[in-house]
């Protein structure tokens, strides 16, 4: 699925391109998709395409159009200190974007089909929070993950503020997926070739909003033989209390980070740029690409309900193939300086200590 929006060079152009097209319409929405590289979550060699808006699968490794995402976390308007849970987590790519808005207090689980896609993704958050500069820029939930068929939850599972289900539901399995929901808490899934978002408003009351036409794979079922005995329910990770040493970490990480400049503000700020360059920014009309086999096929669909759509739909189908070119000016590309581990590394404290504020990381 995707297409909508042209490539980008690399992971900045592609949010640019999203935002220019109001896929992404906050500022919360923005800054998550900007912190976390698309690109850390291929392998190396498909690299290169990681800032199409395009799915990409590679064996058991799935990962939904970038366009969709930006759907997605619109939609699920997070907020920090929430309860996540990820159906079919996949590479944990949405689930890490996540937990840099749900914060330190928030909770964040995913359940994926296959072991070797949860190992992917435990390397790539390893990566991540030994590497990039954002989880020092953001207070981060980690994400947990249990291997697992999302259909088989233990039925007395704790319930959740918010859901996402990365492949596509049975209208059968509405209701199963709408009882994971705390009352108040908004799940958003693809069931009957629409993303749609559900309110929960009441113990039995549920309202519903299609927010863009899809074409998902479908959630596995669990295959089961005559006679065969039913498999062990999956059981979702506890939700734990942090300990008072966690605590303070992430109180002392959070004063030095408020005491630090703004860096959006202080343009005193050490910041290098890094280059100058002009973008052309292009338009297009809505792609899903539907796998068949290892291939990827174009199909041209209909976005509903939403006005950002509406202006496309209004052009020529000939010109929207063609695309619509606009110079949007020149673009400073701004390189972030890493205070907060500054700051750490200036603390008049033992050297281990400083170390457990900076989660062991040596970057
Ligand atoms: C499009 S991918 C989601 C990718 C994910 N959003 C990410 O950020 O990488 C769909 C995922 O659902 C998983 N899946 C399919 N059926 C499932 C099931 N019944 N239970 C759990 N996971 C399932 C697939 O293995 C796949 O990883």
């Amino acid at each position: 699925m995707g297409g909508a929006v042209s490539a980008g060079e690399d992971n900045d152009d592609l949010i640019d391109n999203l935002k220019e097209a109001q896929y992404i319409r906050t500022d919360m929405v923005e800054q998550a998709f900007r912190a976390i590289d698309r690109g850390d979550y291929y392998l190396d060699a498909y690299r290169d395409s990681a800032y199409k808006d395009l799915a990409w699968k590679n064996g058991n490794i799935h990962l939904s159009a970038p366009c969709i995402y930006s759907e997605v976390m619109e939609a699920l308007k997070l907020q920090p200190g929430l309860s996540f849970l990820n159906l079919g987590s996949g590479t944990g790519y949405l689930s890490t974007m996540v937990g840099l808005t749900l914060g330190p207090y928030g909770v964040n689980h995913g359940v994926e089909l296959h072991r070797d896609v949860v190992e992917y993704a435990l390397d790539k958050l390893d990566y991540f929070i030994k590497n990039s500069d954002s989880f020092d820029k953001f207070e981060f939930c980690e994400p947990v993950f249990v291997v697992g068929n999302c259909l088989e939850i233990a039925t007395d599972s704790h319930q959740y503020d918010r859901i996402y289900c990365g492949a596509g539901v049975q209208k059968d399995h509405e209701n199963y997926m709408k009882v994971l929901l705390k009352i108040g808490g908004i799940l958003v899934m693809p069931i009957d070739d629409q993303l749609t978002q559900i309110t929960r408003t009441g113990q039995s009351n549920w309202e519903s909003k299609n927010i863009l036409a899809v074409s998902f794979a479908p959630l596995v079922q669990q295959s089961r033989g005559d006679g065969e005995k039913a498999p062990d329910s999956v059981q979702l990770p506890p939700v734990t209390v942090r300990s008072l040493q966690e605590l303070s970490r992430v109180y002392i990480r959070r004063t030095l980070r408020s005491l630090a400049p703004d860096d959006d503000q202080d343009k005193s700020a050490p910041r290098v740029p890094q280059k100058r360059k002009r973008r052309r920014c292009r338009r297009r009309r809505i792609n899903t690409y539907v796998f068949v086999g290892n291939q990827l096929i174009p199909q041209m669909v209909d976005s509903e309900g939403e006005d950002h759509n509406e202006e496309e739909h209004s052009k020529e189908p000939e010109e929207e193939a063609e695309g619509e070119e606009r110079d949007i000016g020149d673009i400073e590309i701004i390189k972030q300086v890493n205070l907060l581990r500054d700051q750490i590394l200036a603390l008049p404290l033992p050297e281990p200590l400083k170390a457990y504020l900076l989660y062991f990381r040596e970057k």
